[in-house]
C-alpha cells in the first residue's frame, strides 16, 4: 500500500507566531478528528520549523522545509542547509517547486544537488514538477516533465528514488482556483508512475507516493482523490487555515 500523504505548502505566509497558532490548530484537529491513515505535512518557513516541531505531535503530523542550500555546509550566506533543517526536528524537504525554478533560478543542477544531501541525511525530498500553461496548450505537457524527471530524479538508484515523494503541480493551476481536472491530473500521474516503471520497475513504481498540487482545496480533493495514481496533495493556500486543510486530509 502507498502511503496517502496530504502536505500543505506554507510559502512565504505567517510569522512564527501565527506558524505556531495554526500548527496547534491543525495538531489538535488531526488528532481528534484526521483521518488516521493519512501522512499528514506542514511545510513551514526555515524560521518556524524549530518551535513547530515543539507543538505538533510527532507520530502524526511531520514537518518539511521549502528549500535547502545545495551545499552541506560552509561560506554560503543566507542559506539554509539540510543538516541545520534535520536538526530542527523536520523529517522533509520540498524540491524544485516552481516558484523556486521560475523566481529563483533553481535548475536541474541545483536540485541534482540538493536531493543528494536531503537523502544521505535521511530526510525525504517532496520533488515537484509540472509545465506552465504555454506548454499545456502546446499539449507537449508529458514531454516536458519526462525532462524535468530524466534531468533530475531519474539520476537517483532505485534504493534512493523509493524514498522520495513526487508533487505534479501544473504551474497554472497553483493559485489561480483554476485546478486541473481530475483526469488532467490522474493521466499526468500515470504517466508518471508509467515512466517509473519502464526507468526502474514496476514494483518500484507501484511504491511511489505521487502527490497532486494546484488549487486543491475541500471541494475537490474528494474527486481527486479517489483516482487511482493520486496518493495525496500538496497543498497552497488551503493549507492556511487548519479547518480547510482538515477537510482535506479527511478527503479520502
Ligand atoms: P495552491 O494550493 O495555493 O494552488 O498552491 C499549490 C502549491 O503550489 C503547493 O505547493
Amino acid at each position: 500500500m502507498r502511503k496517502k500523504i496530504v502536505a500543505g505548502n506554507w510559502k512565504c505566509n505567517t510569522t512564527i507566531q501565527e506558524g505556531i497558532e495554526l500548527a496547534k490548530s491543525v495538531n489538535d484537529l488531526v488528532l481528534s478528528k484526521g483521518a488516521k491513515d493519512v501522512v499528514v505535512v506542514l511545510g513551514t518557513p526555515f524560521t518556524h520549523l524549530y518551535s513547530v516541531n515543539e507543538v505538533i505531535d510527532n507520530s502524526r503530523i511531520h514537518s518539511a522545509a521549502q528549500n535547502c542550500a545545495a551545499e552541506a555546509k560552509g561560506a554560503f550566506t543566507g542559506e539554509v542547509s539540510v543538516s541545520m533543517v534535520k536538526s530542527t526536528g523536520a523529517s522533509y524537504v520540498i524540491l524544485g517547486h516552481s516558484e523556486r525554478r521560475e523566481y529563483y533560478h533553481e535548475t536541474s543542477e541545483s536540485l541534482n544537488k540538493k536531493l543528494a544531501l536531503t537523502l544521505e541525511q535521511g530526510l525525504t525530498p517532496i520533488y515537484c514538477c509540472g509545465e506552465a500553461l504555454a506548454v499545456r496548450e502546446a499539449e507537449t505537457q508529458n514531454q516536458f516533465v519526462k525532462q524535468q524527471l530524466d534531468e533530475t530524479i531519474f539520476n537517483l538508484t532505485e534504493d534512493q528514488l523509493e524514498k522520495i515523494v513526487i508533487a505534479y503541480e501544473p504551474i497554472w493551476a497553483i493559485g489561480t482556483g483554476k485546478t486541473a481536472s481530475t483526469q488532467q491530473a490522474q493521466d499526468m500521474l500515470a504517466f508518471i508512475r508509467g515512466l517509473i516503471a519502464t526507468k526502474y520497475s514496476d514494483a518500484v513504481a507501484q511504491k511511489i507516493s505521487i502527490l497532486y498540487g494546484g488549487s486543491c482545496s475541500a471541494s475537490n480533493a474528494n474527486d481527486l482523490f479517489s483516482q487511482p495514481d493520486i496518493d495525496g496533495g500538496l497543498i497552497g493556500g488551503a493549507s492556511l487555515k487548519s479547518e480547510d486543510f482538515l477537510a482535506i486530509i479527511n478527503a479520502y
